[in-house]
């Protein structure tokens, strides 16, 4: 359990439940993001090598749930709009779904 300091409105619930393949694929930029993040990191701060395994392994984590998200994504969004999953930005993806119910 999450162990969250308040309870969730449900009508957040229900609306998130109502969206969940715009929120997968945020959740999925999420993720690419955070990956790409480590490994700029890594490029940016070449005198710090202490940090440099621990960013290589978030790194390949995030991808890891990246590629976990897409996956997911592709169960649930017509084929054609799964085959381009990872080039979609959120905006396009959105409009592609709603085009595709
Ligand atoms: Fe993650």
């Amino acid at each position: 359990m999450l162990h969250l300091a308040s309870t969730t409105d449900d009508r957040w619930v229900r609306r998130a439940e109502a969206h969940i393949d715009e929120i997968l694929l945020d959740h999925a930029h999420c993720e690419k993001k955070a990956a790409s993040t480590a490994l700029s990191l890594i490029f940016r701060y070449p005198e710090r090598p202490s940090l440099m395994i621990p960013l290589s392994r978030l790194a390949r984590e995030e991808l890891a749930h990246f590629e976990e998200v897409v996956a997911i994504l592709r169960r649930r969004v017509p084929a054609t709009v799964a085959e381009r999953v990872e080039l979609f930005d959120v905006a396009e993806l959105e409009a592609c779904l709603l085009a595709h119910p």
